[in-house]
């Protein structure tokens, strides 16, 4: 197996502000189309002998183009499917209506080769999310299927330059392809995932983003991984924390501090560049001994203003989130077991008691409340059942030697407890990391009607039986 930092120059650049934006392909018809097929792309740029990647994505490329609107767009997105399995798309974050959220077996059937399907839905929230593929996800991610959606605020907070990245972790083979053979392995499975040996930023190895001293920049930042949990540092830069999984928070100096990103997880971050004119500095993944430069910020020689103008930077303007009502809440309480190293003697599966034995022979390893999730979902009792406005409260013990990056549809949560400590004003997010052994909290307003998946993102964890789903009656 190739190593993690063997890099080999050939750096990519890119204009990263705005990237590839689709639009309505035919005049008359709204549907911007998103092809799902395989093609090839320049992943492994830099690996000494290794040609282009053999991928699947939409329209061709990796990531899929940038969707983008503006808060309370309707978003209509015609998926064809030109694989050779089933597939869907999940709107990850958006507070879609439960139709649209593409989860095959709980909110729609699956999309068969050489068929489409219609999504159209409003975005009621600004900030940065992405769509992925729901089907078979520890593969169909795993080859590529991904991109970013960016809402625009009602009044854009005004930066120079916006740039979203979307960092992933391949298992790429020593002449660059998609590591096939341990595809939704065992191992993998009961381990952290499927995590990878080659990190891409857009699609690309260690890209210049192109910056200018005195520029303001929003960078938008989201993992799209698997499995690997992200450690982001940017050495020689102040980055402040303003917004977690699209909603705003308080704006925070990461303090040298490095951000962390579970799967799924997005970060906006508001700065001033104050490097030198003509220099380059790396960005840093620092989860490993050594760091490993994963982009590069790339000075132009002109100046774009005087250090001594620089207005300062504000807080982006609070999500609207219904309030939360604890002492009125529904709680429902979850404890995950199994996993390497870890207790399952039997579960739940498919609506029949399964032995520890019968569950691995099917590769699944993980349960919840004693219930092995069915990857199509539609035999498994839901977690919770409440009428429309009621406040959740979903109480998990982590019972495992793993984390785990826990994720709802349809809502945003706020951490409410972590290790019978009260959190107050903790960020709204829609995927939360849960450490071995901890138990943490979280509470929402379940006031999207529909049945919503709650599920681990790190996407072989969930395939192996780490999901569950709440119903939400109107
Ligand atoms: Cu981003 Cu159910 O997924
Ligand atoms: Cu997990």
């Amino acid at each position: 197996m190739i190593s993690r930092r063997d890099f080999l120059g050939g750096v990519a650049t890119f204009a990263a502000a705005g990237g590839l934006q689709s639009r309505p392909a035919a005049a008359g018809d709204p549907f911007v189309v998103l092809t799902a097929r395989p093609d090839e792309a320049p992943l492994a740029e830099g690996l000494q002998g290794a040609g282009k990647t053999r991928i699947w994505g939409y329209n061709g490329s990796v990531p899929g183009p940038i969707l983008r609107y503006r808060r309370g767009d309707r978003v209509r997105v015609r998926l064809k499917n030109e694989l050779p399995q089933p597939t869907s798309i999940h709107w990850h974050g958006i507070r879609v209506v439960n139709a649209m959220d593409g989860v095959p077996g709980l909110t729609q059937p699956a999309v068969l080769p050489g068929e489409s399907f219609d999504y159209d839905f409003v975005v009621p929230d600004a900030g940065t999310f992405w769509y992925h593929t729901h089907a078979r996800t520890w593969e169909q991610l795993a080859r590529g299927l991904y991109g970013l959606l960016i809402v625009d605020e009602d009044e854009p907070p005004v930066f120079d330059r916006d740039i979203a990245l979307a960092l992933d972790d391949w298992r790429l083979t020593e002449d660059g392809q998609i590591e096939e053979e341990s595809l939704g392995s065992v191992h993998d499975r009961a381990h952290l995932g499927r995590l990878g040996n080659w990190l891409t930023v857009n699609g690309r190895s260690r890209p210049e983003i192109t910056v200018a001293r005195g520029e303001r920049i929003r960078l938008r930042l989201a993992n799209t991984a698997n499995a690997r949990i992200l450690e982001l540092a940017f050495p020689d830069h102040s980055p402040m924390l303003a917004a977690l999984d699209g909603s705003p928070v308080p704006l925070q100096p990461l303090n040298g501090s490095p951000l962390i990103l579970a799967p799924g997880q997005r970060a906006d971050l508001v700065f001033h560049l104050k490097g030198q004119a003509g220099a380059r500095y790396p960005l840093h993944e620092v989860s490993q001994e050594q760091p490993l430069e994963f982009a590069y910020f790339a000075y132009a020689e002109e100046e774009m203003r005087d250090l001594g103008s620089l207005a300062p930077i504000a807080s982006f303007p609070p999500a609207k989130h219904p309030p939360l009502d604890l002492s009125s809440a529904v709680t429902a309480d979850l404890v995950m077991t199994g996993g390497a190293m870890g207790r399952l003697d039997g579960a739940m599966h498919g609506g029949v008691m399964r032995s520890m034995k019968e569950l691995a022979a099917k590769g699944i390893v993980w349960a919840m409340n004693g219930v092995a999730a069915d990857p199509d979902h539609s035999n498994d009792p839901p977690l919770v059942e409440v009428a429309r406005d009621t406040t959740v409260i979903i109480d998990m013990v982590n019972d495992t030697r793993w984390p785990h990056a826990m994720h709802l549809h349809g809502h945003h949560f706020r951490v409410i407890r972590r290790d019978g400590r009260a959190i107050d004003s903790a960020p709204w997010r829609d995927t939360e990391l849960v450490a071995p052994d901890e138990r943490v909290a979280i509470a929402f307003v379940a006031d999207n009607p529909g049945k919503w998946l709650f599920h681990c993102h790190m996407v072989e964890h969930h395939a192996a039986g780490m999901a569950t789903w709440i119903n939400v009656t109107a």
